[in-house]
């Protein structure tokens, strides 16, 4: 059985982008409310007295958009400062990283995954749902002052979406060869907007893989991560290529992670709802943080048994309403 010491902890559900294929305007969605929100030291006490005693030790920081929440820089640095912790990352759409890279690379953020759809402008505003001045900037000044400040390795996410971006496939691969860049290509997940998954439906990893193999070649690769992307390289590449191909192939066998969800709710799986544990109320309602260790304890025991494999496997019906915002990416 895989060890499972990955967690990853939703820090808000709200986000600065609309994205089409996650919560594009338009789209009802109800937030949480603030007094909801599970508080600094709710979370800490929770990471410290419940998650790493039973054996986590890597936490990934997501949203929503994690740096939309209020003290992310001491927050980071009271889970990096936890002896136990092995590792503290983020998966942010990079927007408002510049001015934040330093300060969460001395809070002891060490790696970073950036979201980044296209290298044009315009088609980046229309994914992101972006109708003034255009944000492609802020999120490339984000990557590039998280290059220079050290965050390594670093990653740059990109949602593949037909007739959207896929013909931008071998210029974002590209990225790769002269900076240690790590490019990952993420099959669409019929998660969130069902209607744009509906129109354009997604494109397999194995297709993309033989587009660079014709160009460039194409070789096994490694780089440091706890997630379920497989890594190549193009030959002589400084950095690598990840392929997330949760439609194509069922990662669930090697799943590593369960995930907390900003208003305290314990998730063991990303698309099945079975065996939550709502955190907070427990810890409002005085239930004793080693009740919740006994509890966590059983939910890991059977977590192999919920997964997302109907889904791949073509059996499962619907479409998943909630969209990554609101699951906590
Ligand atoms: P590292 O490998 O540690 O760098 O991180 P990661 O790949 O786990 O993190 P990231 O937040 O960048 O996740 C990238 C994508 O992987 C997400 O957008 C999802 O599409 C997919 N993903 C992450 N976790 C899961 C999961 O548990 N199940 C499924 N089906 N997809 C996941
Ligand atoms: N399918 C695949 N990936 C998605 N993400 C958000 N919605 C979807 C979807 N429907 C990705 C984002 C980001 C990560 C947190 O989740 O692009 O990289
Ligand atoms: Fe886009 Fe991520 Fe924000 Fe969803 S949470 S709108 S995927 S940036």
């Amino acid at each position: 059985m895989n060890q499972v010491d990955y967690l990853r902890i939703s820090l808000i559900d709200r986000c600065n982008f609309r994205c089409q294929y996650c919560m594009p305007e338009g789209t009802e969605m109800d937030y949480i409310l603030k007094q909801q929100l599970l508080t600094d030291d709710e979370l800490l006490t929770l990471i410290q007295e419940v998650f790493i005693p039973v054996g986590f030790t890597r936490f990934r920081l997501t949203g929503g958009e994690p740096l939309l929440r209020p003290r992310v820089v001491e927050l980071v640095g009271a889970i990096a400062s936890f002896p136990e912790t092995k590792d503290v990352s983020m998966t942010t759409n990079g927007f408002l990283l510049a001015p934040l890279a330093q300060s969460l690379y001395d809070a002891g953020l060490r790696r970073l995954n950036i979201s980044l759809d296209s290298l044009e402008p315009e088609i980046f505003d229309q994914i992101i749902g972006n109708r003034g001045r255009s944000r492609w900037h802020d999120v490339w000044a984000g990557i590039q002052a998280a290059y220079s400040v050290g965050f390594n390795p670093l990653k740059l996410n990109v949602v593949v979406i037909p007739g959207v971006n896929d013909h931008e496939i071998l210029d974002l691969a590209a990225l790769t060869i002269d900076k240690e860049w790590h490019v990952r290509f993420i099959e669409f997940m019929p998660i969130g907007n069902s209607d744009l998954f509906g129109d354009r439906g997604w494109v397999s990893s194995e297709d993309l893989r033989q587009k660079i193999r014709s160009t460039w070649g194409l070789t096994t690769g490694m780089v440091l991560g706890n997630g379920p992307a497989d890594i190549f390289q193009i030959p002589g590449a400084k950095g690598t290529l990840g392929f997330i191909s949760q439609m194509s192939e069922c990662f669930c066998d090697r799943c590593n992670r369960m995930r907390l969800s900003a208003d305290g709710w314990l998730r063991p799986c990303l698309l099945n709802e079975s065996g939550q544990i709502d955190l907070k109320t427990a810890l409002r309602t005085g239930v004793s943080t080693a009740e919740l260790r006994e509890q966590l304890t059983e939910l890991l025991i059977i977590k192999p048994e919920i997964n997302f494999k109907q889904r791949v496997s073509g059996t499962a019906t619907g479409t998943y309403t909630r969209t990554m915002s609101q699951i906590g990416g």
